[in-house]
């Protein structure tokens, strides 16, 4: 898989950081403090300039509201979780929903379904956070990637295809929580992928799911997807 510039870097679970060709950096699902799985040298950053929440659970925003409090990048999420975002502190929010694209500097952000539960812990009490979501972002050298969030396998990520044509997509497959690796294969063949990268597995123990299972079922299933299996706090280019 050709990067073309970008820098991809996997800090485990769901949490990528992104740079682009024009070297921005980007958050998806900021997740480190309490990530067990984050390497030490990896749970801060220098400059964070947008940030994208996939859906309110802590694995996934864990960290927003202070990484936006620190580094004031433009947070992106569906419209209640952006509004909770604000509320803990989030300076910028670029909110959205779930159909609609929106244009930030060279990049535009496709928001797209996600079929999960959502809500945002606050204290002691979980409010409403808004509906679970994906992204698909369009880079400026012309890269698709979709992150998928936490979801289960669905039959419109053909329409994702037809519509947005992602070259790329992280996708779990820890299962329990979200698809395991025979429902992320059957996702490959609606999204008719160039690679694909794993996510949301080997946190906890009850993510079962693994990496060579998942590998397996692609080579049964005969799909032409790169399978690129991360470590985490790898980056690849
Ligand atoms: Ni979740
Ligand atoms: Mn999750």
């Amino acid at each position: 898989m050709k990067l073309n510039g970008i820098k991809i870097t996997w800090l485990g679970h769901a949490t990528f950081l992104i740079e682009t060709p024009g070297g921005k950096k980007m958050i998806v699902d900021p997740w480190v403090t309490g990530n067990p799985v984050t390497p030490a040298d990896k749970k801060s950053f220098e400059r964070l300039d947008l940030m994208l929440c996939s859906h309110g659970h802590s694995d996934h925003v864990g960290d927003a509201a202070d990484l936006a409090k620190k580094h004031s990048p433009i947070v992106v999420g569906i419209y209640e979780l952006c509004l909770a975002l604000q509320k803990h502190g989030a300076k910028q929010i670029a909110p959205m929903n779930k159909g609609g694209s929106q244009k930030i500097g060279d990049i535009t952000v496709t928001m797209v379904n996600a079929f999960h539960s959502g809500g945002f812990e606050e204290g002691s009490s979980l409010i409403y956070g808004g509906e679970p979501c994906g992204y698909v972002i369009e880079f400026e050298n012309g890269l698709k990637i979709y992150h998928a969030g936490d979801t289960c396998v669905f039959g419109d990520m053909a329409i994702i295809h037809e519509l947005y044509r992602p070259d790329v997509a992280m996708l779990p497959i820890g299962d329990r929580f979200t698809m395991g690796p025979r429902e992320a294969t059957y996702a490959c063949r609606l999204l008719k992928l160039k690679a694909v990268i794993p996510m949301h597995y080997g946190t906890f123990p009850m993510l079962t799911g693994t990496a060579e299972e998942f590998g397996k079922e692609l080579k049964a299933a005969g799909l032409p997807v790169e399978l690129i299996t991360m470590k985490p706090g790898e980056t690849i280019s």
